[in-house]
């Protein structure tokens, strides 16, 4: 199996069923990543795990240091990457606890750092993001969701903020006009940096709440936990098929 790493979110700040081989920390050209990255046997099969806001839990979305993190992965020897990442739902079907594997991105960040093309260039470097998340390992997300009988949605439109407040009702509007099922704030520049590295990339968005303006009153940290909660424990049921089936 190519090297994989599994970049943990809100809610899964360790892989509780990792069996644990090897820690180290790194730094880069960029700078420190979140965390240490930690190597180890999940069912059977070698990954690398990286604590996405730090360990334990501290660092805020738009001070992550998503360069540095997807650096060092690749540099680690890692090639492919499943994202898992707390998001809010938007679209009807996007309920709490609800598992999706978005297939598109539209970014709403502004001011972080979101290339490696940017000094020493010999040329201009555009990547292409037709498919900002890769087809094979979506499809082998799909397989997994229904290996383990988890329902989740096969795409879906990430849009992504600068955080780290939440959207008001009016933004989340304007984001269900421009087609976004999903609001979180990890998104990017994540996704892109991956692909500028030619790492495939894949997010698993595990819906914590009804986007601002969705249901009824303010949206609650109690709330948030809870629907993590359960999510996450699907997602761990959506891992151990993704691995046992590669
Ligand atoms: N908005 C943005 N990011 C999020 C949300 C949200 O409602 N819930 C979890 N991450």
């Amino acid at each position: 199996m190519t090297q994989l790493a599994i970049i943990g979110g809100t809610g899964l700040t360790q892989l509780s069923e990792l069996t644990i081989v090897h820690r180290e920390h790194l730094t880069t050209p960029y700078g420190d990543p979140s965390a240490e990255f930690v190597t180890g046997e999940l069912h059977g099969k070698k990954i690398i795990f990286l604590a996405r806001h730090g360990n334990p839990h501290t660092i805020p979305p738009h001070r992550i240091n998503y360069r540095a993190n997807l650096w060092a992965l690749h540099k680690l020897g890692v090639r492919q990457v499943l994202a898992v990442a707390a998001v809010g739902g938007i679209t009807p079907l996007m309920e709490p606890a609800h598992i999706a594997i978005p297939d598109q991105i539209i970014d709403y960040t502004y001011d972080r750092k979101h290339t490696f093309f940017e000094d020493d260039l010999t040329e201009v470097t555009h990547i292409d993001f037709t498919h900002p998340y890769c087809r094979e390992l979506r499809t082998r997300l799909h397989k997994a969701a229904n290996h383990a009988n988890i329902a989740i949605t096969e795409t879906g439109t990430y849009g992504c903020t600068q955080g780290p407040r939440l959207e008001t009702p009016a933004e989340i509007r304007r984001m269900e006009q421009d087609g976004c099922d999903l609001v979180g704030m990890t998104g990017m520049p994540e996704a892109a940096l991956a692909k500028e590295l030619g790492m495939s990339y894949a997010a698993i968005s595990v819906v914590a709440n009804w986007a601002a303006g969705k249901s009824e009153g303010e949206i609650t940290m109690a709330e948030i936990e809870q629907h993590l909660h359960h999510g996450m424990a699907k997602t761990a049921k959506l891992l151990k098929a993704f691995v046992e089936l590669s």
